[in-house]
């Protein structure tokens, strides 16, 4: 038979096993999907410099139309996790946030007015056995050929006529113009 205070020595020690053991996981997961967003961030730049360069923004959005969900499934597909991109006003309708992901981008517009800088604004949650994570995108001079207040009157037909509810235009420089978002199940062998 155990004592007592066998027993409450096994439960601390469980404790201390297991606290530290919740933590590193939940710091794994998140850099886990911190480089996922790296990754996506990173083709998806290298992919649009090089179209503008060869073909100008005409050539890019059609480029963009076709390699960003394209980009983002192969990454998904290769490290079983889901990563894409949303925004509170989207090009694509396929990417409209749900409501975590709306709440979130909304935290960080307010973020970066009270002065936090767009490269530190990331979320996370554990949702539904998933660990979920945002990381905002800022706008840059480049992004407001396709996405700044006034577009050229060839690339606006362009994109009206692939996204004809296109809503992600008016955005200035330091505008958070979306978000990267990754989901990592957590419990997929239980
Ligand atoms: C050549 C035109 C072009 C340029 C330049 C461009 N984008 Fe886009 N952007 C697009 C198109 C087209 C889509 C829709 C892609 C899709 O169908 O998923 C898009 C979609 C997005 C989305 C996904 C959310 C949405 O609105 O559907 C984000 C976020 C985004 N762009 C950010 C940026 C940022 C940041 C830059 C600058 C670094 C940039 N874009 C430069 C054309 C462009």
């Amino acid at each position: 038979m155990k004592t007592l205070y066998q027993k409450n020595l096994l439960g601390m020690l469980l404790f201390i096993l297991m606290v530290p053991n919740v933590h590193a996981s939940d710091k794994a997961l998140k850099a886990q999907a911190r480089s996922s967003a790296k990754d996506l961030g990173s083709s998806l730049k290298q992919e649009l410099q090089k179209s503008m360069k060869e073909g100008g923004p005409i050539a890019a959005i059609k480029v963009c139309n076709v390699k960003a969900p394209e980009i983002a499934a192969q990454i998904s597909q290769t490290k079983g996790i889901r990563v894409g991109r949303t925004a509170l006003r989207v090009r694509n309708p396929n990417n409209a946030p749900d409501a975590w992901e709306k709440t979130q981008l909304e935290k960080f517009i307010s973020r970066l007015a009270s002065g936090e800088p767009v490269g530190k604004l990331d979320a996370h949650v554990i949702q539904n056995g998933e660990f979920r994570y945002m990381k905002a995108i800022g706008t840059q001079g480049v992004c407001l050929k396709c996405h700044g207040a006034k577009l050229s009157k060839q690339v606006h037909e362009t994109i009206q006529s692939l996204y004809p509810q296109d809503q992600a235009t008016g955005f200035a420089v330091g505008d958070i113009r979306g978000a990267f978002t990754i989901t990592i199940p957590m419990n997929k062998n239980e």
